[in-house]
């Protein structure tokens, strides 16, 4: 039965492989899900087999308790919550990862190199569980979602830390016991979790993405620790494939808004308030039939949407609206910033979902070029990614590469009203010569641009 079980695991890791393939690619990325998942599910079923498996019961009912949950929450979850989403699943991965180790750790007669592989993969665990908790309760808007900051922070965080690893090594002293009234367990994942608390407190909410996405990093690498002590080569095949994958996506973030894992970690990043920087000129509203008549005359539009796209839901008119423009001749292309919205690919995957085709798409770098002479911007609920306040010294989106959409001739804002973007901060964009404001819910007034270009 074990050799079956081990060629079932086989094709899972084989499967495995091939969703996160398909998941590199916005047209493919929802099948790539699906694989993934069935994966995971025969997995989990072929574990059953495995010998001296047992309390059969219990087990079972933790799956019916846990699946429902995340069953029920994923059905409920709106698109804009999914990064808090993501989180906190990844916090339970993180805590399931320290659990294991706590029981391997428990077990009589443990060899020596599985205890190590499980303090390891414990303390990651721990660190992963504690530290996406705080990212949950920033992005929920539960917690100050500001860097919390005081004095001697990082010696704090460092001296838990190395507490934590002391009482860690401490599990292999078992004369230690004799003389410290507790076993170093207890103290080791108190500590642990402590310190996944502590070293999220300092990181700001705008940096949530990159440092999910470390998390997320590092319960894959507990998993796999946890694998090697097991000896479920799934676990460490899945473990690696999820940490790989997540160190990969922290570069990309971080490289996005051009700065360090290092500087997200400790930089406290936004604590500090941009003072004294007033806005000049006023914002100019607009409405829908002069747009369109703007729109009608241009060779070439650009849409560069944000957060507020997903808000509205407006993907599907904003497909209709390129249709149209297409219709009549005129070039459009899309401005995709890679932290518009609140999670990576958020706007590759709400355009996909509406139909737009991918060739359309232009990231930043691609893009930026263009601009200048372009006809009109349509920025439809961006705000940060188009910032230009990021070119400026003190303010806290300095040094984040924006989409440079202030260059086009001219720039429509689609906005609600005078709501800041999720760095809250002022727009000088919106007080140009160039821009105008298209007030109103996105969905709206994307639908009755289309409107009346149909009636052009
Ligand atoms: P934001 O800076 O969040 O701005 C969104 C704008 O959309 C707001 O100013 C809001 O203005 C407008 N809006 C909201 N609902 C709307 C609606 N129904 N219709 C029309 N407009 C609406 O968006 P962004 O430019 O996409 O920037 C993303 C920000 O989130 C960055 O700071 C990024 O670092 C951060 N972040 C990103 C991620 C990832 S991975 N993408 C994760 C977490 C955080 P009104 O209220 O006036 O309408």
């Amino acid at each position: 039965m074990f050799d079956y079980v081990e060629v079932i695991y086989l094709l899972t890791v084989i499967t495995f492989v091939l969703g996160l393939q398909r998941m590199s690619h916005p047209l493919t990325a929802r099948s790539g899900i699906v694989y993934a998942g069935v994966a995971m599910l025969i997995a989990t079923v072929a574990t059953f087999f495995l010998p001296g498996m047992g309390n059969f019961l219990l087990i079972a009912i933790g799956i019916a308790v846990g699946g429902g949950i995340g069953w029920v929450a994923a059905k409920r979850v709106a698109m804009t919550d999914m990064p808090q989403m993501v989180a906190i699943y990844n916090g339970m991965g993180g805590g399931a990862a320290a659990g294991i180790a706590a029981v391997q750790l428990l077990t009589p007669g443990v060899a020596l190199s599985d205890a190590s592989l499980s303090v390891v993969g414990g303390l990651i665990g721990a660190v992963s569980f504690a530290g996406s908790l705080i990212a949950f309760l920033k992005l929920q808007g539960w917690l100050r979602s500001k860097p919390i900051t005081y004095p001697l922070q990082q010696p704090t965080n460092l001296l838990v830390l190395a507490a934590a690893i002391a009482f860690g090594v401490l599990m292999f002293f078992p004369s230690f016991t004799t003389w410290f009234p507790l076993s170093p367990l207890l103290p080791f994942f108190v500590l642990a979790f402590g310190f996944g608390f502590l070293m999220t407190l300092p990181i700001g909410g705008a940096d949530m993405p990159v440092v999910i996405s470390l998390y997320n990093a590092l319960t894959g690498l507990a998993v796999a620790m946890d694998g090697f002590a097991l000896q479920n080569y799934a676990m460490v095949v899945a473990g690696t494939l999820v940490g790989a994958a997540g160190s990969l996506l922290t570069l990309l973030m971080a490289r996005a808004m051009n700065r360090s894992v290092g500087n997200v970690l400790f930089g406290a990043f936004g604590a500090t308030e941009e003072t004294g920087t007033t806005m000049v000129g006023s914002m100019k509203p607009i409405d829908a039939e002069d747009v369109a008549v703007m729109l009608a005359y241009a060779q070439k539009v650009v849409i560069a949407p944000g957060y507020g796209m997903a808000v509205a839901q407006a993907q599907q008119k904003v497909k209709e609206l390129t249709d149209v423009l297409e219709a009549k001749g005129i070039t459009v292309k899309f401005a995709i910033h890679p932290v518009a919205g609140r999670m990576p690919g958020h706007m590759n995957v709400l355009l996909a979902e509406a139909g737009v085709p991918y060739d359309r798409l232009f990231d930043r770098d691609e893009i930026n070029p263009e601009l200048e002479g372009t006809d009109v911007v349509l920025v439809i609920g961006a705000n940060d990614v188009v910032n230009p306040a990021a070119h400026r010294q003190g303010s806290a989106l300095f040094g984040m590469p924006i989409l440079d959409v202030e260059k086009a001739k001219n720039v429509i804002v689609l906005k609600r009203g005078q709501g800041k973007g999720f760095a809250g901060i002022e727009n000088d964009l919106f007080y140009r010569d160039n821009s105008r404001m298209l007030y109103g819910d996105a969905q709206e007034t994307v639908g009755k641009l289309v409107q009346a270009l149909k009636k052009l």
